[in-house]
């Protein structure tokens, strides 16, 4: 599944039998953690002596941190590239060229979040180091799409049973694109509503509502999107925010139209009063926080995956 240099960098590469039994680790290592229990039974050798390179190209406030904290909470060191503004690419040093120097620093695995610059694509291909993939332009964000994905099974879910609605940019979206490749693989119906020119076309077996009310009266996840307009290129100004407001936003009327036993997720960030009302946070409905909480965990059992260090169920040949 990692193939010969362990990356990990699209959703895909997990079947549905790894994926069962990853989340299932996830659950174990999450109960372990939470309970103050020493590691030491879930892992093969102690992590202190690997170096983990986090190399956010693009800007990150949850995915970062929460690769910094699974590290740490592993025991993995951290070799942080902080600031582009302040590193050689500011000198116009390439993207690739920046990934080959660290990688010639023969970190243990190099966690990155890029724009999807072609030339840094090939190297991440070609990387002798395992990659972790952060967030590849519009491309893809795989360890969100495990992170969702384990979030709605953890509140109660049978995957067959869920119809979830995304709600916004589905086409610039990468979380919605690997939140839907790994969602209909795990069984679960996909609906969305967004305006007619936010459609991911490539996408089948997407379910278009006309209307947020008829989607989330059919939904039972709802899964809010940021606008990615640093994406939009020409297609920016097709926005009346005004109009999406009325027509998209999550709020506490919107969500009238969702079931009480149903669940409201967002990858965050979200633009408080664009794509959802800060008072969504209340709802006892919302998981947010949890997918957040949740992201730790999930990531620190792929990173004990790639290092080869983890010693639960997770078997690379199922
Ligand atoms: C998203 C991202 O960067 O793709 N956030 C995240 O990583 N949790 C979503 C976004 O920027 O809208």
């Amino acid at each position: 599944m990692f193939g010969p240099n362990r990356s990990f960098l699209r959703s895909s590469q997990l079947t549905v039998p790894q994926l069962h039994s990853f989340f299932k680790d996830v659950a174990a290592l999450k109960a372990n953690v939470e309970n103050g229990w020493p590691l030491d039974n879930l892992l093969s050798r102690s992590p202190r002596e690997r170096v983990a390179t986090l190399l956010f190209l693009e800007p990150s406030t949850r995915t970062r941190m929460s690769f910094e904290m699974a590290c740490l909470r592993l025991g993995v060191q951290v070799s942080l590239f902080g600031d582009a503004s302040n590193a050689s690419t500011a000198k116009g040093e390439t993207a690739a060229d920046t990934f080959l120097n660290l990688k010639s620093m023969e970190p243990d695995v190099m966690i990155i979040r890029h724009g999807g610059d072609g030339d840094l694509e090939t190297v991440i291909e070609n990387s002798d180091v395992p990659v972790i993939n952060a967030g590849q332009g519009a491309v893809g964000h795989p360890t969100q799409a495990l992170l969702d994905a384990f979030t709605i099974q953890e509140a109660g879910f049978a995957f067959k049973d869920v119809r979830v609605l995304f709600v916004g940019d589905l086409k610039y979206s990468r979380v919605a694109h690997s939140d839907i490749e790994l969602f209909q693989r795990l069984g679960m119906q996909v609906g969305a509503v967004c305006p007619a020119h936010l459609r991911w076309d490539e996408q089948k077996d997407i379910r278009y509502f006309q209307s947020l009310a008829d989607g989330l009266k059919w939904s039972n996840v709802a899964m809010g999107l940021r606008i990615q307009k640093e994406r939009h290129g020409a297609e920016a100004t097709k926005i009346d925010l005004d109009e999406y407001v009325r027509a998209f936003r999550l709020d506490r009327g919107s969500l009238q139209n969702l079931a009480k036993d149903a669940f409201i997720m967002h990858p965050g960030p979200f633009v408080p009063m664009v794509d959802m009302h800060p008072e969504v946070l209340k709802d006892p409905r919302c998981l947010v926080h949890k997918q957040v909480t949740n992201g730790v965990y999930v990531r620190m059992v792929l990173l004990a995956i790639v290092l080869g260090l983890w010693k639960g169920s997770f078997n690379e040949s199922a």
